[in-house]
C-alpha cells in the first residue's frame, strides 16, 4: 500500500471508531412521559433516566416505584432485571411493594405500636396484628413531586413528599426528600432525607425484587449471595424481631461466604420455617454512617453482578417467598414464588420497641440522612 492510501485507510478508520464510540456512549439525560391519574384524580408521571453507557431506570412519582432497571450483562446486552408492571392500573391493584420507597417505617413495628416521650401513638395494622411498611398507605402509594436534578456523574430525580403530622398515626409533619441518580458507572444511588416538625421515627428503604438473569427468566436460588453480616435478628412467627442479636456462625444464615440463596433455604431452621424461607434482617459489619459495602450478590448465566453499599447498620433480605404466581408483570411474565430477591437497608425492625437496637427517632430540628447504591457490575471478558 503505498503512503498515502495508509493514511486515508487509517483516517477512515479512526472516523468509524469515533462514530462508533460517540453513539455507545451518549450523554446521561432524563426524559418524562405520563403514566396515568391515580383515583382521587393525581397525576402519575413516569421517568426515564439514561446513563452515558445506555443502562436505563424508569421510575413513576406513584410511590417513587423502580418500574424497570435495565443494565448490561457480560455480552453488553441490556435486560431488565426488576419485577414491576408496565402501567399504573396494575400498581394501583395492589402488589407487594415492588420496586417502591418504603416509609415512614420500612418493615414492621409490633401490634402498630410505640411510645416515644411518653405518649403511645397507634399506627395502622396491617400485616396480621402488626404494622408494616408504613401501614395501610405508606410511602409505596403517595404521588410524590419529581423533578430531575443535574449532577456530573449520571441521571438523576428528586422526588419529595410532605407526610402530614398523624398520617398512618405517625407524629410530626415529616419532610421527605428522596434522590435517585444512575451514575455512568452503573450504580443506582438513593439518598434519603428528611426533617420533621416534632420528634418521630423514621426508617426509609426501597424495594425492589431482583432477578440478574432478567425479571419473569426464573427463580433467583442460583443467585451467589455475599452479606457482611457476623449476625441477624432472628424473629417470632409475626416476623417481629426477639431482640436477640444471634451469630450467623454454623446456620443457613452465614453469607460471610458467598453461598447461593437456595443452598440451604429449604433446612429445617426454625427461622426458614417462620419465615417461608428468608425474610429476615441481617446486623451489618461495619460503623452505622459509614458509606460500606455490605452485599455482593452474582448470577453466572448473564454474568452480572451487584454490590450493595449503605451508610444503614441494618438490612433485610426477603427471598420472595409469597410471590405464588398469581401477578403477571412486564412483558407478561408470571411472578412464581422466589422469582425476585430484596435486600432491603434499613434500621432493624421494630426499633422503636426495642431500646438496645440503634434507635430511629428523628428528633425536631435534626436531619435524617443515609445513602444506599445498587452498583452494576459484569463478571467475565465481553464476547464481542
Ligand atoms: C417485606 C417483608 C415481607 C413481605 C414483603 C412483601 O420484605 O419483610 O414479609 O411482606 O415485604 O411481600
Amino acid at each position: 500500500m503505498k503512503p498515502v492510501k495508509v493514511l486515508y485507510f487509517a483516517l477512515i478508520c479512526s472516523a468509524m471508531i469515533l462514530l462508533l464510540n460517540l453513539n455507545a456512549y451518549g450523554q446521561a439525560k432524563v426524559t418524562k412521559e405520563g403514566f396515568g391519574k391515580t383515583p382521587d384524580g393525581q397525576d402519575a408521571d413516569i421517568y426515564t433516566l439514561t446513563n452515558s453507557g445506555g443502562a436505563e431506570v424508569k421510575i413513576t412519582n406513584y410511590g417513587g416505584i423502580v418500574t424497570s432497571l435495565r443494565v448490561p450483562d457480560r455480552n453488553g446486552k441490556l435486560d431488565d432485571i426488576v419485577l414491576g408492571f408496565d402501567n399504573l392500573d396494575a400498581y394501583l391493584k395492589g402488589h407487594p411493594y415492588f420496586g417502591a420507597i418504603i416509609g415512614r417505617y420500612g418493615n414492621r413495628i409490633a401490634k402498630g405500636r410505640f411510645t416515644l416521650h411518653g405518649v403511645e401513638y397507634k399506627l395502622a395494622v396491617n400485616n396480621g396484628e402488626n404494622h408494616l411498611h408504613g401501614g395501610t398507605k405508606g410511602f409505596d402509594k403517595v404521588v410524590w413531586n419529581a423533578k430531575p436534578r443535574k449532577v456530573a456523574n449520571g441521571a438523576a430525580l428528586e422526588l419529595t413528599y410532605l407526610n402530614k403530622d398523624g398520617e398512618e398515626g405517625y407524629p410530626g409533619n415529616l419532610s421527605v426528600k428522596v434522590v435517585y441518580t444512575l451514575t455512568n458507572a452503573n450504580e443506582l444511588k438513593i439518598d434519603y432525607s428528611a426533617t420533621t416538625d416534632k420528634d418521630t421515627v423514621v426508617n426509609l428503604t426501597h424495594h425492589s425484587y431482583f432477578n440478574l438473569a432478567g425479571q419473569g427468566n426464573g427463580d433467583i436460588l442460583n443467585h451467589r449471595l455475599f452479606v457482611n453480616a457476623a449476625r441477624f435478628t432472628p424473629t417470632d412467627a409475626g416476623s417481629i424481631p426477639t431482640g436477640e442479636l444471634r451469630s450467623v456462625r454454623g446456620t443457613p444464615f452465614d453469607f460471610t461466604r458467598a453461598t447461593t440463596i437456595g443452598a440451604r433455604i429449604n433446612q429445617d431452621y426454625e427461622q426458614l420455617r417462620l419465615g417461608k424461607g428468608y425474610d429476615h434482617n441481617f446486623v451489618l459489619n461495619g460503623k452505622i454512617g459509614t458509606l460500606r459495602r455490605v452485599a455482593r450478590v452474582s448470577e453466572s448465566t448473564s454474568g452480572r453482578a451487584m454490590e450493595v453499599w449503605t451508610t444503614e447498620p441494618g438490612m433485610q433480605l426477603y427471598s420472595g417467598n409469597f410471590l405464588d404466581g398469581t401477578l403477571t408483570g412486564k412483558d407478561g411474565k408470571v411472578y412464581q414464588q422466589r422469582y425476585g430477591f430484596c435486600l432491603e437497608t434499613q434500621h432493624y425492625p421494630d426499633s422503636p420497641n426495642k431500646p438496645k437496637f440503634p434507635t430511629t427517632v428523628l428528633r425536631k430540628g435534626d436531619r435524617y440522612h443515609t445513602i444506599t447504591i445498587y452498583k452494576f457490575s459484569v463478571r467475565g471478558a465481553k464476547i464481542d
